[in-house]
C-alpha cells in the first residue's frame, strides 16, 4: 500500500506536488491531471505556483480537468474551478487551452454534465491510454469522494463519465456535477489526499479493505496513493 504520513498537512501539499513533479518529467508528453475540490488541496495547487516547481513543472503540456463542480457560478466562492484559479490559474503559467473547467455559467445541470462528458470524450479520441495520468481526490468523513455521495444514483452508473448528483450530502446545497467511477478509474494513478483529524475513522475504514463507502470503490489503471497528514493517521 502506497501511504505516505506527513507531519501536517504543508508537508503532504509539498511531497505530492514533488511526486507530481517527477511522473509529470517521466514522459514527454501530453501530461493530464483531475484535480480534487474542497479545501483540502488548495496548499497542494498553491505549492506547485511556488519554488522549484514553478520552474520545472512542464506548465506547456499538462491539461487540468476537474473531477467534480458545484453547480453555481464561476465566480462563486464555492466553485471549485474559482478555488484552483485562485491558487494556480491566475499565476498565468497553465496556457488558457489546457484548462478544462467543467462549464457551469450558461448550462443547466444535465447540460453540464453532457457537455463535459463530449470534452472529456473528445480530448480522450481513440487512445488507448488511461483518460488521466494522475487524478487527485479528496474524502469527506462520509466516504464520499468527488461528488459520488452515499446513495446518489451516480454511484451505480456504469458507463456514463459524469452524472449530475442534484442533492449532495453536504453544504453547499446546490445541485453537483461528478466524474463517475467510469471515468475515475481511468487513471493511471490516483492518489487520495487526506487530513485532518476529522477523517481519522473514515481513513481508518477505508484502509481497512473492508470498508463500503463510496470512496472504497476508486481502482485506478496504476497504482493507488494515499498521502495523508499525522491528524488523520495518528
Ligand atoms: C468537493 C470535493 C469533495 C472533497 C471532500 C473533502 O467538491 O468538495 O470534490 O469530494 O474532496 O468533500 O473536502 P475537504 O478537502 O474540504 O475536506
Amino acid at each position: 500500500m502506497n501511504l505516505d504520513v506527513s507531519a501536517d498537512s504543508q508537508e503532504v501539499a509539498q511531497k505530492v506536488a514533488t511526486w507530481l513533479l517527477a511522473e509529470a518529467l517521466a514522459t514527454d508528453q501530453v501530461f493530464t491531471i483531475c484535480l480534487s475540490g474542497g479545501s483540502t488541496p488548495q496548499k497542494l495547487y498553491r505549492t506547485l505556483t511556488q519554488s522549484p516547481y514553478r520552474e520545472h513543472f512542464p506548465w506547456a503540456r499538462v491539461h487540468w480537468f476537474w473531477g467534480d463542480e458545484r453547480f453555481v457560478p464561476s465566480t462563486d466562492e464555492s466553485s471549485n474551478y474559482r478555488m484552483v484559479d485562485t491558487a494556480i490559474c491566475s499565476e498565468g503559467l497553465i496556457p488558457t487551452a489546457n484548462i478544462h473547467p467543467i462549464l457551469t455559467d450558461t448550462n443547466t445541470p444535465e447540460l453540464a454534465a453532457l457537455a463535459y462528458e463530449q470534452e472529456l470524450q473528445a480530448f480522450h479520441g481513440d487512445k488507448t491510454t488511461p483518460l488521466f495520468d494522475i487524478t487527485l481526490l479528496g474524502i469527506g468523513s462520509d466516504g464520499h469522494t468527488a461528488s459520488l455521495f452515499p446513495g446518489a444514483a451516480a454511484l451505480q452508473e456504469t458507463s456514463r463519465w459524469v452524472r449530475v448528483v442534484p442533492q449532495p450530502g453536504l453544504k453547499p446545497f446546490v445541485p453537483r456535477i461528478t466524474l463517475t467511477f467510469v471515468a475515475l478509474n481511468n487513471s493511471r494513478h490516483i492518489a487520495f489526499l487526506v487530513t485532518g483529524s476529522e477523517k481519522q475513522a473514515v481513513l481508518q475504514d477505508l484502509l481497512s479493505g473492508k470498508s463500503k463507502v463510496p470512496a472504497s470503490r476508486i481502482k485506478p489503471v496504476g497504482a493507488l496513493y494515499w498521502f495523508v497528514d499525522c491528524a488523520a493517521y495518528p
